[in-house]
């Protein structure tokens, strides 16, 4: 065990709910902080940052990892060659038994990303599966034979599948004289889950992580681990606007989303819930919150793509939450901006209002996204407000990024996996030689050093934020009742619980506005935090004056 003692209170926190009460924060480990100079980040760096999460930092309840196996990096890490070790790119196995010791002595979960839709074509299983049709592994991959063979001579695909990152789902081996799938890259064969081996193979890799202390997972991907056993060709869309790309052209009907697949899932789920305090995320890959709520259970969540997609527009925010109410009801979501897939927020929700300064866009949506219902989950660097950054495409490592198919360009991800700058120095505390993802311009000013010391900057204003919610109940668990009150351009919402309220007044642009809190039930009603460090206060009469993009949180009495 561990030599430092825990703080009992952060370890009690929240009890064995902690994940929809607490907050889970997501490292990029290869971006996060790089200990041995090779300008990729490592599991050693971020245990040297565990005290920037914890509560003598942000006062997150978890720390979900992307992916640490070994890799040959084609997918940077979900392309998985070994998933029960860890990648000597990132460490050692010593490191990561340390770091969920180090975690776990500052009240942090830590949350493993489990790629099991596929495997890297590296992996054991592959290599031999590839071989023969004949043997152990051979029907541990999709594999399927030709369609027949074209006027040359050549194999044809199976189906019309394609693969999400372009192209066919199908690549030929010649020396099965079969055809495997892949949703994403060739380097990327999908797992035959409808092999019981296989099945038990990744169980068992799963209790192994738990076995070494592991709290919980984000499953990749997870509504494609089984396809429809016939493989079918999905149904050709029709009349889809000029541009859309070829993915998008089907209706994935029979490549994911199978009615079998909540008994799969729960046989999961089972292994997780043989202590209490264990929980899972999956990745809804497409798919609305309706799939989201339906295959969300008890201890455990799934994302759910809406809010990522919304423009910062408080009619957009009001539309979706109502949907959102309708649809999940009392099942638990979660609530997240940003990840390693998507443009990072401050970039994205600015651009689509028109709004230059990203940081106040960055504190206002960090006050709406530690408010609503659910659990959030927040994307290194968005607590310093961290904007996309432009990588020239000579530059690319996103591999979907470097393809270019007619009409369509895939976003480069690179833009939102940019090491972290924790201080001004050359190198931003994150390297001492040459990152593997170029810094953004502005690293030299927007870094974790600078803003610590400031208490209104974006992270002085996450650390107020995730302070005030984890001291207040009615933020944590209470149901939340939208209000139609202020202008168009005003989001209000009252979050309730155990006899505590919490109203939250959102004014989204840059324009002031003025909201009658009369509404909002008997008041009066005192502010208490908000996107600003001195938050605005309601006058005698209730009405309440908001700077440009300000958010108000405000307490009864
Ligand atoms: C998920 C990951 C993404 C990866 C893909 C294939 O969507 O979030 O980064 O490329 O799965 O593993």
């Amino acid at each position: 065990m561990s030599d430092i003692t825990p703080p009992a209170s952060s370890l009690a926190r929240h009890g064995t709910q902690w994940w929809r009460e607490g907050i889970v924060y997501q490292v990029y480990p290869r971006s996060y902080a790089d200990t041995d100079g090779n300008g990729v980040g490592d599991l050693a760096g971020i245990i040297e940052h565990l005290d920037h999460l914890g509560p003598d930092g942000l006062g997150v309840d978890g720390v979900w990892l992307s992916p640490i196996y070994p890799s040959p990096g084609f997918d940077v890490g979900y392309d998985v060659s070994d998933h029960s070790a860890v990648d000597p790119l990132l460490g050692t196995e010593e490191d990561f038994d340390r770091l969920v010791r180090e975690a776990h002595a500052r009240g942090l979960r830590v949350i493993l990303d489990l790629v099991m839709n596929h495997t890297s074509d590296q992996h054991a299983w592959f290599q031999a599966s590839r071989q023969s049709r004949e043997g152990p592994y051979a029907d541990f991959y999709l594999w399927r034979d030709p369609a027949g063979r074209d006027a040359d001579g050549n194999p044809l695909p199976p189906n019309n599948w394609l693969s999400f990152f372009g192209g066919s789902a199908w690549e030929y081996e010649p020396a099965r004289d079969q055809f495997y799938m892949h949703t994403f890259l060739v380097e990327q064969p999908e797992v035959n889950w409808r092999n019981p081996v296989v099945e038990e193979a990744q169980l068992k890799m799963v209790r192994g992580w738990l076995d070494r202390g592991v709290d919980g997972f984000r499953l990749d991907v997870f509504n494609i681990f089984l396809k429809d056993p016939e493989m079918p060709s999905n149904p050709e869309l029709e009349d889809l606007a000029e541009g859309t790309s070829a993915w998008d052209r089907q209706e994935h009907k029979y490549d994911r989303d199978q009615p079998d697949f909540p008994e799969l899932i729960a046989r999961f789920r089972a292994i997780v819930d043989e202590v209490p305090g264990r929980m899972s995320v999956g990745e809804l890959f497409y798919g609305g919150p309706e799939t989201s709520a339906s295959l969300s259970n008890q201890n455990h969540l799934v994302f759910d793509w809406e809010l990522v997609r919304a423009p910062w527009s408080a009619a957009e925010y009001r539309a979706l939450l109502d949907r959102r109410q309708a649809i999940f009801g009392d099942t638990w979501p979660t609530v997240v901006l940003s990840n390693h897939d998507q443009s990072r927020h401050a970039s994205r929700l600015s651009a689509s209002a028109g709004i230059d300064d990203t940081d106040a866009v960055a504190r206002a949506s960090a006050a709406v996204l530690l408010t609503l219902r659910g659990t959030p989950f927040l994307y290194y660097g968005e607590e310093i407000g961290l904007r996309d950054v432009e990588v020239p495409f000579e530059e690319i490592i996103d591999p979907p990024a470097r393809r270019v198919e007619a009409g369509w360009v895939w976003w480069n991800r690179d833009g939102c996996r940019s090491p972290m700058p924790w201080t001004g120095e050359p190198g931003h505390g994150f390297t001492t030689g040459r990152p593997w993802i170029r810094f953004g311009d502005d690293a030299d000013t927007r870094h974790v050093a600078a803003q610590a010391l400031d208490p209104p900057s974006v992270l002085g204003t996450y650390k107020r934020l995730i302070a005030l919610r984890q001291g207040r109940s009615s933020l944590r668990r209470g149901a939340l009742r939208r209000l139609d009150i202020g202008g168009d351009d005003v989001l209000a919402y009252i979050r309730e619980a155990d006899g505590e309220a919490t109203l939250v007044v959102a004014n989204f642009v840059q324009q002031p506005s003025t909201v009658d809190l009369g509404p909002a039930g008997d008041g009066p009603w005192r502010p208490i935090g908000g996107s600003h460090q001195d938050p605005s206060a309601p006058d005698a009469d209730g009405s309440l004056a908001l700077r440009g993009l300000e958010v108000v949180i405000l307490a009864r009495g």
